[in-house]
């Protein structure tokens, strides 16, 4: 087969070998292999929470994406049916704020009709009540909306955008009522500036059927200021829950999971934990990213990625775009989370918004 080139982020080019045949399992360096695809559809959104999207950087020059640079929705359909093909599972909508995209229940509906495939989406929810029964209609599964507090003056401080914690809440309840279930909130703590909201937010949310899931604040991207002493180990979240509502700790749902599960004893339910910062599970990652523009990434913390864009507009045919995909997937050697350090903290990284959540 011919070899074909495929531009990284700083526009390398580099020689593909043929792919392995389909129906071959697509193993990275380290025997991982590919099962979750996100996709971002946008670089923007309403809020500007501190830990993703500070003010300071991101109302100045921020260089976000003009409208002509986004895949469309017909490039990401294209890209997504070839990651099936080669395993992938669930796919997951994020951005920035993917209710920020126009028409995007188009999108849902078309990822939708893949086989096989369960269909997310995680969002800050303020638009749901507007677009939660679309969504549902469309074909969306499952719908995760981010949540940092309860309390609404700290809710406004997290999101820097003067968000009240009443138009998540409603998102959220509309959500259900336009027929999703087992909804996950997640909850980025940040030691100092929301980590007084756990208990509260436990409890409001037993019972409830929704499952509170809390984030370690992570280091990516380049721009949130992140110290490792405004970390809240994971543990010290679920000491402090169990305190007050006693847990025990279940199984994963399936191998892989990135939140470790633990249930109420009296039955109330189910909270999470994603401990990427002192419990790295680099070990059993199946993710990879799409970007707004169309570039592959193969870590949260990557630095480069890699362009299937210009392939799509070049004209590259399926098995072509295959070969590139194959390709990265195999070279692929990421395991960030072992290896941080204060130093690798301080590194340029893609920011959250512009990669998926
Ligand atoms: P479901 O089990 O399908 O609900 O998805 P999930 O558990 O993967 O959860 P979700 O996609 O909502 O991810 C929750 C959060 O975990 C993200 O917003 C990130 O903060 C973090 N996270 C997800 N994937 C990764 C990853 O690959 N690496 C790291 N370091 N963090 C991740
Ligand atoms: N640390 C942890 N999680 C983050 N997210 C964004 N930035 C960070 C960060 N620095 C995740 C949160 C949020 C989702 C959209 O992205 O889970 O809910
Ligand atoms: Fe927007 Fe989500 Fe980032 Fe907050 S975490 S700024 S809601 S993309
Ligand atoms: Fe996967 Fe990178 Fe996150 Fe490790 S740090 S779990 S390799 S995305």
């Amino acid at each position: 087969m011919k070899v074909i080139p495929i531009r990284t982020a700083s526009s390398a080019r580099i020689d593909l070998p043929p792919p392995p045949a389909a129906g071959l399992p697509l193993l990275d360096t380290r025997g991982r292999s590919v099962r979750d695809l996100r996709i971002s559809v946008t670089d923007r959104c309403n809020f500007r929470c501190v830990y993703c999207m500070p003010r300071e950087v991101f109302d100045k020059d921020y260089p976000f994406l003009p409208r002509g640079q986004l895949l469309s929705f017909e490039e990401i359909l294209r890209v997504a049916r070839l990651f099936v093909a080669r395993g992938v599972r669930k796919i997951r909508i994020t951005g920035g704020e993917p209710l920020l995209r126009k028409d995007i229940e188009r999108l849902v509906e078309m990822l939708a009709a893949l086989d096989g495939v369960e269909l997310t989406l995680t969002t800050n929810g303020v638009l749901l009540p507007r677009l939660a029964k679309k969504l549902r209609d469309a074909g969306l599964h499952r719908v995760t909306v981010s949540l940092d507090a309860l309390d609404d003056a700290t809710f406004r401080r997290m999101n820097d955008a003067d968000y009240p914690v009443e138009r998540v809440l409603e998102g959220i309840a509309a959500a259900r009522d336009a027929g999703f279930e087992g909804i996950k909130v997640n909850m980025v703590v940040k030691r100092g500036t929301n980590d007084q909201d756990i208990e509260a937010m436990a409890q409001h949310f037993r019972g409830s059927g929704n499952i509170l899931r809390f984030i370690e604040f992570m280091d990516v991207g380049s721009s949130n200021g992140w110290k490792m002493d405004e970390v809240l180990p994971s543990r010290e979240v679920i000491a402090r829950i169990d305190r007050l509502f006693p847990l025990e700790p279940i199984d994963p749902n399936y191998e892989g999971e990135v939140a470790e599960r633990w249930r109420y004893k009296d039955g109330s339910g189910e909270v999470g934990v994603i401990s990427s910062v002192t419990q790295a599970f680099c070990g059993t990652c199946t993710r990879i990213r799409l970007s707004t523009e169309g570039k592959l990434y193969t870590c949260l913390f990557a630095q480069q990625g890699h362009d299937l864009r210009q392939l799509l507009r070049e004209g590259a045919d399926d098995g072509q775009l295959d070969a590139a995909i194959a390709h990265v997937w195999q070279q692929r050697d990421d395991h960030y989370s072992e290896i941080r350090t204060a130093a690798t903290a301080k590194a340029h990284k893609i920011e959250m918004s512009y990669i998926g959540g």
